[in-house]
């Protein structure tokens, strides 16, 4: 019996040591260890022995018992051990193996000039407002100036949704509505981004959606002084510090009187070159004083009209408005307006 037992402990330990897993391992736990294990059928027999014998039995029994756990328990902690070991050579992370290339996307420079002359004029107390893009001939049309039978509406051969509703054909509608919106109490004093659209058809300066934003200034004391000075510090923002300004005589029917601005050329810096023509000049927007028609019919008192209204301060002030694809084509040196909607990721990735 003795015998029996000291060769069940041999035999445990060999397979232990073999064991690979340790689901195996508890399972040779199980086998061994277990109440139904091949010890406990062993000293089933220990009734036929003598006291002293079954006192030695119980003894040896007990020594390979502690044997055999303590066999499984050194194996369990190699088996961890490895299981540890294993994972972490899986998990190394090789340093020296080059990097996959993250890429990176960047502003399209038409948003990027759009942000840049939205901060300038924020800083300058503007809030910006937007409108629609479908807009209401009557906004569009009549409630700047611009009568139905109108010469200059044929200047803007648009975009026409049905009869009374058209893709705007420029921001100045906004103009209209935010005047209409503050029932005659200024200040307001708004810088309107947005997409336009006009039946042009699409050549290297032509595109028929483009993008304008527009400046207005209406309060009781806006003069054309003030609307100069913003002009000019918004052209050395853009252009740099040397760059002048000068305004031109010009028309528009919302503005009284009306002026094109150029700014002085970047280039050759007013000597003459191609880029402005030999002028020394390159136009960047057109801009006035808001026609007093404007303002009355948007609901605003103003001098010129001071016997039909009785009540409250009058308003004068300025407005501009401006290209986008051409302040950036200048900014940047590109010289297709195309080039910006045509996603060339050659033409983008320049801008970031
Ligand atoms: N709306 C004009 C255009 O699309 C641009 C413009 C000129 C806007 C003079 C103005 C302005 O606000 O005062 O050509």
């Amino acid at each position: 019996m003795l015998e029996q037992l000291k060769e069940l402990a041999v035999e445990a330990e060999g397979k232990i040591k073999r064991v690979r897993t340790l689901s195996g391992l508890n399972n040779l736990r199980v086998e061994y260890l277990g109440k139904k294990g091949p010890i406990q059928e062993v000293m089933k027999n220990m009734k036929d022995l003598s006291p002293d014998e079954r006192k030695a039995a119980g003894q040896i029994s007990n020594d390979v018992k502690r044997t055999i756990s303590e066999a499984i328990t050194a194996k369990k902690e190699e088996l961890e051990l490895a299981e540890i070991n294993k994972q972490l050579a899986e998990e190394t992370i090789d340093v020296t193996l080059p990097s996959k290339k993250t890429i990176l996307g960047g502003m399209h420079p038409l948003n990027a000039v759009i942000a840049d002359i939205e901060d300038f004029f924020i800083g300058m107390g503007y809030t910006i407002a937007v409108g629609t893009e479908v807009e209401e001939d009557h906004y569009n049309f009549e409630l700047l100036n611009l009568p139905q039978d109108h010469p200059a509406r044929d200047m803007q051969d648009s975009f026409y949704i049905d009869d009374h509703h058209l893709l705007r054909t420029h921001t100045s509608p906004i103009q209209v509505r935010t005047l209409e919106a503050a029932k005659g109490q200024g200040p307001v004093k708004i810088l309107c981004p947005g997409k336009t659209y006009r039946r042009d058809d699409d050549d290297a300066t032509h595109s028929h959606q483009f993008m304008q934003i527009e400046g207005l200034h209406v309060d009781q004391s806006v003069t054309i002084a003030d609307l100069k000075g913003i002009l000019e510090a918004l052209a050395k923002h853009l252009f740099g510090p040397e760059r002048e300004i000068r305004l031109r005589p010009s028309f528009f029917p919302f503005t009284e009187p009306s002026v094109e601005v150029d700014v002085s050329c970047s280039e050759c810096g007013g000597d003459g070159c191609s880029l402005c023509k030999q002028t020394g000049w390159l136009e960047i927007l057109g801009a006035g004083m808001v026609h007093p028609n404007v303002l009355k019919m948007s609901g605003f008192n103003t001098p010129e009209f001071d016997e039909y209204y009785l009540e409250g301060p009058m308003y004068q002030g300025f407005a501009f408005g401006m290209g986008v694809e051409r302040i950036a084509m200048l900014k940047y040196g590109i010289e297709d307006i195309r080039h910006f909607y045509t996603n060339d990721m050659r033409f983008l990735k320049q801008f970031k």
